[in-house]
């Protein structure tokens, strides 16, 4: 049986929308919207060309979809809707599932962990009127243990914070996170957001009216707070110089949000006794915060997947109903689950554009021997990803050991300024060389303190706390680009790589080989490699 799962919507505030196909319990197909149509977020819209993707890819017709699934259990009128959405859009409905949206979080991450009891905690800014789910998992069976109501959300504070630091929400969260390692935590939060029993509570007199439960959510540029967050300085508007004192307040609220989430942490371990953990929820990209769950004495086992963004609700609604089918998940080996072109498609699009390439065998090694000489490369393989990060398959590479590859890269090929540093992609088994820990982390969702001999060694990707977001590196998961590592520590001595996603700022990832080709011609990309085809601006 097919199950179709998909997320996004047409309602304010929906966003990230995606689609995935489960067949036999196993994730054949996931896509996220905003990749094959290239307009970030894909606001306001239903994922219409993911969804056919995953029917092309599955060889289906609509028709052999057994349920399609959406994360809106509160949602007005929206199963008669969707059933004219998807006549209207491929002729035909299959019966529509509306599954409550933090439940959806919840089987997105346990179902594809373990079978094992194991803790879940989903967090976001809110959903189906919920922004905080805890549940314990075991065999196939989520039971809840209690539920959070907006306006108090961990995801409303964080974006607060946001705008207050002059970013836009629902979007720049990163940026202050990554901002928190450069400031302290002098200021005090606790008058905004503080413990309240097993739980915590956000003060609504700081919160504008259209944050209360039941009212459209804002648009990413109004503020969500009143003004009196008791703040020695006025906010500060995008585009003004960031100081110190900017660093201090991402700091703290950084700070605050660690202290809530382990306090919740702790008073879940405390009743349920179970020391597994898995998260999922927007709130869960702060990997500084995952970080700390995961090097508390809380947890013994944690886990969080690469889709923990609202496009993961579409393979959490997906899995639910192959779970009320009897048919049990399959476990998540990887996140290559997107479209992949063949060397024959890739090379009738360069001859179209009438451009020079090489054809190379063993590109991993002329690639990587570039790297070592300082390039900088596009990376462009098989199956895209799934999920905010680039995992080796649509990234761009350069070398981690110089230290100047930061600015490098920012200021000719991504044009931003950012404030944490690219991610290193290191060999799964030289992992421990180089990072203290050892859950192996294939997604980028946890940072790591880099072991202190090897900091000058990879000073690129580095963060100034000393941490690094990692992706471990697998062989089988990825034998191409595990490869291509392995080539560069041939000629180097080190089993890392920079990586980042093979984009311009305010783009989406590339996800075909057309918009690849535009953020290399666009950008100061050295070469592209696109599956066996090399491409160079200087040969
Ligand atoms: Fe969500």
């Amino acid at each position: 049986m097919y199950f179709l799962g998909i997320s996004g919507g047409v309602l304010s505030g929906n966003q990230d929308g995606a689609a995935a196909l489960i067949h036999n319990g196993e994730i054949i197909a996931a896509a996220e919207e905003e990749r094959l149509i290239q307009i970030k977020h894909a606001s306001g819209l239903l994922p219409k060309n993911a969804i056919r993707f995953c029917l092309k890819q599955a060889g289906i017709s609509i028709r052999d979809v057994a349920s399609v699934t959406f994360p809106g259990a509160t949602y007005k009128n929206f199963n008669e809707i969707l059933h004219d959405y998807f006549d209207f859009t491929f002729g035909y409905s299959p019966p529509i599932v509306l599954e409550d949206h933090h439940l959806c979080h919840a089987a997105s991450t346990y179902y594809l962990w373990t079978r094992e009891p194991a803790l879940i905690l989903t967090m976001d800014y809110s959903g189906d009127g919920t922004s905080t789910f805890a549940a314990v998992g075991e065999n196939l069976d989520i039971r809840e243990l209690y539920r959070i109501s907006k306006p108090n959300s961990l995801g409303v504070f964080y974006s607060i914070l946001t705008q207050y630091l002059g970013y836009q929400k629902d979007s720049d969260e990163y940026k202050v996170m990554g901002l928190a390692s450069y400031g302290k935590p002098t200021l005090d939060f606790s008058e905004v957001l503080h413990i309240h029993g097993e739980k915590y509570q956000l003060n609504p007199a700081h919160l504008k009216s259209a944050v209360s439960p039941g009212l459209p959510a804002p648009s990413k540029q109004e503020k969500i707070y009143v003004g009196n967050l008791s703040l020695p300085q006025p906010a500060r508007l995008s585009g003004e110089p960031v100081t110190e004192y900017h660093m201090n307040v991402a700091a703290s609220g950084q700070k605050s949000l660690e202290t809530m989430v382990l306090h919740l942490v702790e008073r879940l371990v405390k009743k349920t006794g179970i020391r597994r953990l898995c998260l999922a929820g927007g709130v869960s990209l702060n990997c500084s915060m995952n970080q700390k769950i995961r090097e508390s004495s809380l947890v013994d086992d944690f886990f969080v997947p690469p889709h923990v963004s609202d496009a993961g609700l579409a393979i959490g609604g997906a899995l639910l109903q192959s779970v009320k089918n009897n048919i049990a998940p399959k476990p998540l080996n990887h996140a290559y689950l997107g479209p992949e072109y063949r060397n024959e498609e890739i090379r009738q699009v360069l001859d179209d554009c009438h451009l020079n390439y090489e054809f190379l065998e063993n590109i991993e090694a002329r690639v990587a021997e570039d790297l070592a000489r300082g390039m900088i490369i596009g990376w462009f393989q098989g199956r895209m990803e799934f999920g905010p990060r680039a995992l080796g398959n649509r990234s761009i590479l350069a070398d981690p050991r110089d230290e100047s590859m930061k600015d490098k890269i920012n200021r000719l090929v991504k044009f931003r300024e950012e404030y944490r540093p690219f991610t290193p992609s290191v060999l799964e088994e030289k992992q421990a060389d180089y990072f203290k820990g050892v859950i192996v982390s294939p997604y980028m969702t946890i940072t790591f303190d880099v072991i202190e001999s090897k900091k000058r060694i990879i000073p690129a990707v580095t963060h100034v706390d000393g941490t690094a977001r990692i992706q471990s590196v697998n062989p089988v998961t990825n034998p191409r680009y595990h490869k291509l590592i392995s080539e560069f520590e041939k000629i180097t001595g080190v089993p890392v790589v920079l990586n980042t996603s093979l984009n311009v700022m305010g783009q989406p990832i590339t996800c075909e080989p057309r918009s690849a080709l535009q953020t290399y011609f666009s950008s100061g990309l050295d070469g592209l490699a696109l599956g066996n085809f090399y491409l160079k601006k200087n040969p």
